[in-house]
């Protein structure tokens, strides 16, 4: 998979990403990560891509022309048309299922603003889908554009080691993921849940199941409405409800 980025910022996208497992993914060949400067295609001599805006207003705004300039530039490389993807609080809000869709593309378009902000001319000509990282603003567009890297990256065959790690993890299947735990065995006196030591693996499975939804129902109740629960699933959050579920969970 080919990931472009149109950036003022090459350095800080290509210094995120090509260090720990996204790193060794694009070593390995199971992606690419390519900055264009968008500065490269200004259309003045002192090289600025931004001005004033029209009707007045503090900052200033990216300019069309290098913007779409840079993206047809991507575009002539690859020989085809991709989804261009605009960093924006105004976008649609970035997703573990909107990360499944993307992983699917050959190449991705990442677009990252500054200043106040994209002529709309620019955005309306190239543009396929506005993403949010959330309800936030941040300066720019490179860090959203790095986070959706980072997770759609992890996401292609072979970058990360263990191909089940993508399985359990939270927000797979709308549930948090169960809790963690490693050597020591009694840490500052906390033990290691008992299940865990026993070897059972049906009863490991179990705990770790109800574990998930626990935390789900306490943390994110939200994402237990978006998908149906088995029956035993229901009589557990009964009992998470009625306050009964302690003694199975602990
Ligand atoms: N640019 C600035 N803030 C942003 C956000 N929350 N998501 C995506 N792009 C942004």
């Amino acid at each position: 998979m080919k990931f472009h980025v149109l950036t003022l910022f090459p350095d800080m996208v290509e210094n995120g990403l090509h260090t720990s497992i996204i790193g060794r993914g694009i070593e390995k060949g199971l992606l690419s990560v390519e900055t264009v400067n968008i500065r490269d295609f200004s259309e003045n001599k002192h090289n600025r891509v931004d001005d004033y805006p029209y009707g007045g207003g503090a900052g200033m705004v990216m300019q069309a022309g290098p913007v779409c300039k840079a993206c047809r530039h991507v575009e002539e490389k690859i020989g085809k048309k991709a989804r261009v993807l605009y960093m924006t609080p105004q976008g649609r809000v970035f997703s573990q299922a909107m990360a499944e869709e993307l992983a699917k593309e050959e190449d991705l378009i990442f677009l990252c603003g500054h200043y106040e902000g994209i002529d709309e001319r620019a955005l309306e000509q190239v543009v396929t889908d506005e993403v949010s990282i959330g309800d936030y603003v941040l300066t720019g567009g490179e860090l959203p554009a790095m986070v959706m890297i980072d997770s759609i990256a992890r996401l292609l065959p072979g970058v990360l080691h263990n191909a089940d790690s993508t399985g359990s993890e939270s927000h797979q299947n709308d549930r948090l993921e169960y809790p963690q735990y490693t050597r020591p065995e009694l840490f500052e006196g906390k033990a290691v849940p008992p299940v865990l030591l026993s070897g059972h693996h049906a009863n490991i499975e179990k705990w770790r199941a109800q574990q998930s939804l626990k935390r789900t129902w306490e943390r994110r109740p939200d994402l237990l409405s978006k998908t149906e629960l088995t029956e035993e699933e229901r009589l557990f959050v009964e009992k998470l409800e009625k306050g009964l579920a302690k003694e199975e969970t602990s």
